[in-house]
């Protein structure tokens, strides 16, 4: 099948082609799905997107009139998929459900660790010859209490590394799960979660419920001074309302792997222009602020399992008119 792979890096490449096996022809296109880019798939058969793609209705409008029949996602999250629109077009949307989640699940502790022993600033110091230790002050993991919001493939990973350090894991999730109470994991409302957690981290999809599920009144609710991590989903966190909780006190540190406006910023060498977006250079100020560029499935375990289930994604289709992981439009 001739695939059209959109914001194609070099990972892209060396991953997709090694999976691939020369059964599908893969054109690699470096440029972001969008209204302006669109004509780029050319007609192919499928077109393979990543999560700051645009997959919106007037992008699958003119996909579906030029002749492609599947949407091969390389990505678990479709939040930037119009689903409806792809099944009103008659597209088939596929996405890969689960690869390593330890990748992600991992980078989440990476982010809790480097905030609370500060080697990010640490770093830093002792390459200047500062070996001062004020302001570099940590606590104990062990005995903390973690929440979990979203405990699906990625959250119970997190939340049994998590029980590994000696730390107490609660969780909201709507579906709660009977292996992470088994491993020790204990359920409680949202609120209670907010109120009782040291460290929270956001395992959760970005859907209209968890849309800035962290706001100004959840961070009113939060225990003063405690860490938020997301890993998830930009815009289930409120940028605007976690500077003023960062300002104010009631947020102690903060990681992010993902942000709600990233599509213009994140998987670029920028480094070269000012940034544009005032609320990310706002963020960037506090010294209790990690961020990292969307960066927390990107291992070779990840790579290799997306590209995998990508390709079988696609082959399957082509064999079968079916994808193996399939998304479908929400319920009316
Ligand atoms: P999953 O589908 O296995 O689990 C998601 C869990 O969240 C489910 O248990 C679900 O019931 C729960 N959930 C849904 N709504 C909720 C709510 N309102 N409150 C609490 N829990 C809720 O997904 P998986 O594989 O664990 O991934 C989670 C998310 O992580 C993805 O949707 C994606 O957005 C993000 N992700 C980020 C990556 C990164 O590189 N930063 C890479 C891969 C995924």
């Amino acid at each position: 099948m001739d695939v059209a792979i959109f914001s194609a890096k070099p990972h892209d490449r060396l991953f997709l082609a090694a999976a691939n096996e020369g059964r599908h022809e893969l054109a690699f296109i470096e440029a972001r799905l969008s209204e302006e880019t669109v004509r780029f798939a050319g007609g192919a058969t499928c077109i393979c997107a990543f999560v700051n793609d645009q997959v919106t209705a007037p992008v699958i409008g003119d996909l579906a009139a030029a002749g492609t029949k599947l949407i091969a996602l390389r990505s678990a999250g479709f939040n930037h998929v119009d689903l409806a629109a792809a099944a009103a077009a008659g597209l088939t949307v596929g996405r890969v459900p689960a690869y390593s989640p330890h990748a992600v699940a991992e980078h989440a502790v990476a982010l809790i660790l480097t905030l609370n022993r500060n080697t990010h600033r640490a770093f830093n110091r002792v390459r200047e010859g500062n070996f001062a230790l004020e302001g570099l002050l940590g606590f104990d993991l062990c005995g903390k209490t973690v929440g979990v919001v979203g405990t699906g493939l990625i959250g119970r990973t997190f939340a049994g590394i998590m029980l590994g350090f000696g730390c107490r894991v609660i969780a909201s999730d709507p579906f709660p799960s009977e292996e992470c109470t088994a491993m020790g994991v204990t359920y409680v409302p949202f609120d209670r979660l907010l109120a009782e957690a040291d460290i929270i981290s956001l395992q959760c999809p970005l859907t209209p419920e968890t849309h800035h599920l962290i706001d100004d009144d959840a961070i009113a609710r939060m225990k003063r001074g405690a860490m938020i991590v997301n890993t998830s989903r930009g815009a289930v966190v409120d940028a605007s309302a976690v500077i003023r909780g960062l300002k104010s006190g009631m947020i102690g540190a903060l990681g992010l792997d993902v942000y709600e406006e990233e599509a213009n910023l994140f998987f670029e060498d920028l480094s070269q222009k000012p940034i544009q977006d005032d609320v990310f250079a706002r963020l960037l100020t506090f010294p209790n602020v990690v961020i990292t560029g969307h960066q927390a499935f990107f291992t070779r375990e990840a790579l290799t399992g997306i590209a995998r289930t990508t390709i079988d994604n696609i082959t399957a289709f082509e064999d079968t008119g079916r994808v193996l992981h399939p998304v479908l439009p929400p319920v009316a």
